[in-house]
């Protein structure tokens, strides 16, 4: 049995005969949305084989599978970064599980810097495409056929029409909808002025960590994914200011409730 397997085994024995068709991967500070979910069965990553687990401060470590919205849903609180030491087939190895399981849709969700200087920490940005060209790509190394193609088309790896839906409840709960590029950065260091204003010149608007690794995997194996970044902070230079972890996790909790209503009201579609 290969790990893919052993791992889907392990879920399917804890969920029985429950088939979430959405997953969302819950990012630094935005967990709450956990606390939300019923009737739920809580499994820590440290006992899932083959699962990565994250060290993050703010990321909880727990699939969680239960009712939110009257859907059923898999919930990731907390994910692994190729910055923590993983390599990017390990950080991303729980989105082909989730393929596995029958999930069909993602949204995944994560803090960002803001690139855009008009963008303010606070925002939400739906995130409509990326860059990631000075980072090595998840997929490199032999192609594993039965998830998708060699050469992966790659024009609209986060779906038009989730776009349009997310952004029209976003709007309606902040005033200040924003949909953008978001680059994807290896970490851990956060960026320097200079690389903020490449990024911006290169047509970004956001700048983090994580999600790129997941989207990529996502889009290769034919998962419909849909994503959002909290911008919690002024990307580096902008502001006449040092950006810390603190900052960021204080802006994720400044509008985390804010957050859960919208991804309510989107999951409930
Ligand atoms: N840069 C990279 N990653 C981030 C940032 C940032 O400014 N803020 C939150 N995650």
């Amino acid at each position: 049995m290969n790990k893919y397997e052993e791992t889907v085994k392990y879920i399917e024995e804890k969920i029985g005969d429950i088939k979430p068709k959405i997953a969302i991967v819950l990012g630094s500070g935005l967990g709450i949305l956990a606390e939300e979910i019923t009737e739920k069965i809580v499994i820590p990553y440290k006992e899932i084989p083959n699962f990565p687990v994250s060290t993050v401060v703010g990321h909880a470590g727990e699939l969680i599978i239960g009712k939110l919205e009257g859907k059923t849903i898999l919930a990731m609180n907390g994910r692994a970064h190729y910055y923590e030491g993983y390599d990017l087939k390990e950080a991303t190895f729980p989105i082909r599980v989730f393929k596995l399981l029958g999930i069909e849709e993602l949204i995944l969700t994560n803090a960002a810097g803001g690139v855009n200087t008009e963008y303010k920490p606070g925002d939400f940005m739906i995130i409509k495409d990326h860059l990631s060209f000075f980072a090595e790509s998840v997929l490199r190394g032999p192609n594993d056929d039965e998830f998708g193609p060699r050469f992966p088309d790659m024009s609209e790896v986060y779906k038009k029409d989730k776009i349009e839906q997310l952004e029209e409840i976003i709007q309606k709960h902040t005033g200040r909808a924003k949909v953008g590029v978001y680059a994807y950065m290896k970490g851990p260091t956060y960026e320097t002025p200079a690389e903020i204003r490449a990024l911006r010149t290169l047509g970004a608007d956001a700048v983090g960590m994580s999600t790129v690794p997941e989207a990529v995997v996502a889009n290769h194996c034919g998962l419909n994914v849909v994503a959002v970044s909290c911008i919690t902070n002024m990307a580096a230079g902008i502001l006449n200011q040092k950006l810390s972890h603190e900052e960021v996790n204080e802006t994720a909790n400044r509008v985390k409730v804010i957050f859960k209503e919208i991804i309510k009201e989107y999951i409930s579609l």
